[in-house]
């Protein structure tokens, strides 16, 4: 299946797909360069020469990649770098491009491929030495992010403490209300994406975060039918396909807490990480274990940041609970917890980190498809997975969600939950496209607005 309108590519100068590939990529290359330059100047015992030696190989190969970026280079085949032995599908895409006379570029891609194509070939890099083979490039910004969110973690720890206290209710108006609160936090957590830190600030990031903007700027809200399927369940199975580590993730087990602390709806809930750096700040197995010990260590937020007893004492008692769940297996990954990059045992979240759409899971992840059959809800989480939900096309913007989709449509109750940070926008009522245009032109992009799109199983 090919969607019958053009893909996103930064060919198009007017979209972001080309400012992402002229200005951001390089930004986020040149920030590893300098992460690595910086651990060099701390690796100074004679036993770490090797490793300063890979580092600067590194450094060099990623400058070199930011080179064939500005001068538009055929992207060559991808080398073999051992498990995840994903590079089948990217090179096929390679050399199917070639053998029809138009190799691909870093701006004739689609722009889906394009940046997919990126981090896996920053992956192969350190893949391929010995010192630097698991190292996490964006661990450093990940946990800085997650320790200046303390604020909102506080105030939404204390929230769910305040609804255990009334405890479990059977009363639908006030699950539905909480439903719809839960989701709002969870939808708007999506703001905290680094990959775009590179256009705005912490605090700008914090201040669209914020739980408050609520429903007001979802252009397509299909909340109330995300309700009406999940009331009807009853000690289910829900699959989050995770986005960002730090507030983010924070802010889906929150969701997840909710569902099988309060909620008659869930039993069981199901998280789905990436294997590599992706996208900056994607959730990897070890941010997840990581996200709750630092929760737990009462020494990781700034001994500044003006947290309460209280408020101390209600996240604690909650992330207590959340490694229960973990201990237990009803918070569980789709991978092993202790899943190191290039380990065998993660073959199914490999699919994730492929540069296909979501429409291509039938023919070409059918295990995946299974597992995520095995669901009574699968949430997706922010743009990208948005992206790769639509095949990153240039639909009209009144195009329904569900024609988008493509051969995806009705396999497995689906909720997409995504803040606006990329050109392609479906689901949306006649006319409310041109009227952004005209209120906010950059409203596509910059985060503000949010679209919540839920298909039923057919
Ligand atoms: O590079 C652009 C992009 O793919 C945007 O679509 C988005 O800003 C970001 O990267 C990823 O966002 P998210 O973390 O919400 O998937
Ligand atoms: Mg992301």
């Amino acid at each position: 299946w090919t969607p019958p309108v053009s893909l996103s590519s930064a060919s198009d100068k007017t979209s972001f797909a080309y400012e992402s590939t002229v200005k951001r990529w390089p930004t986020i290359l040149t920030g590893i360069i300098d992460e690595l330059a910086r651990i060099n100047g701390s690796l100074l015992a004679p036993e770490d020469d090797d490793k300063v030696k890979e580092s600067k190989e590194l450094i060099s190969k990623l400058a070199e990649l930011i080179y064939e970026m500005r001068h538009d280079r055929e992207l060559p085949l991808l080398p073999a770098t051992g498990l995840p032995d994903d590079i089948t599908e990217y090179n096929a895409e390679l050399e199917s491009a070639r053998s029809a006379g138009t190799p691909l570029r870093w701006f004739n891609a689609s722009w889906l491929y394009a940046e997919c194509y990126m981090y896996r070939r920053v992956r192969g890099l350190f893949a391929s030495t010995s010192h630097w083979a698991t190292f996490d490039c964006f661990a450093s910004q990940k946990i800085e992010a997650f320790r200046s969110s303390s604020k909102g973690i506080h105030t939404l720890a204390t929230a769910v403490a305040e609804l255990v206290k009334k405890g479990k209710t059977d009363d639908e108006a006030v699950l539905h209300a909480d439903w719809q609160a839960m989701l709002e936090v969870c939808l708007w957590g999506n703001a905290t994406d680094l990959s775009l830190l590179t256009s705005l600030t912490h605090e700008q990031i914090q201040e669209l975060q914020s739980v408050e903007r609520g429903s007001k700027f979802v252009l397509k809200d299909d909340f109330l039918k995300s309700w009406e399927h999940i009331k009807s369940l009853k000690d289910a199975r829900i699959d989050i396909v995770l986005d960002n580590s730090g507030f983010e993730l924070f802010s889906d087990l929150v969701l997840a807490d909710w569902l099988l602390t309060l909620s008659p709806y869930a039993s069981e809930v199901v998280f789905h990480p990436k294997l590599m750096p992706w996208f900056v700040s994607d959730v990897q197995p070890h941010d997840f274990t990581l996200t709750l010990s630092s929760l737990l260590d009462p020494t990781f937020f700034p001994s500044t940041n003006g947290a309460t007893e209280e408020e101390k004492v209600a996240l604690k008692e909650m992330v207590q609970r959340w490694q229960r769940y973990v201990d237990e297996g009803k918070f569980r990954l789709s991978t092993p917890l202790d899943l190191q990059m290039g380990d065998k045992g993660g073959e199914l979240a490999d699919s994730w980190t492929t540069a296909y759409p979501y429409s291509d899971l039938p023919e070409k992840a059918p295990a995946l498809l299974a597992e995520l059959q095995k669901s009574s809800l699968v949430i997706f989480k922010g743009d990208l997975n948005y992206r790769k939900l639509t095949s990153d096309a240039n639909w009209s913007p009144t195009t329904p969600f569900e024609t988008a989709l493509g051969p995806l449509r009705g396999l497995f109750p689906l909720l997409s939950l995504r803040t606006c940070k990329a050109d392609v926008c479906v689901g949306l009522a006649e006319g409310r496209a041109e009227e952004l245009d005209q209120e906010d032109p950059k409203w596509r992009i910059n985060g503000k607005y949010a679209v919540v799109s839920f298909v039923p199983r057919e």
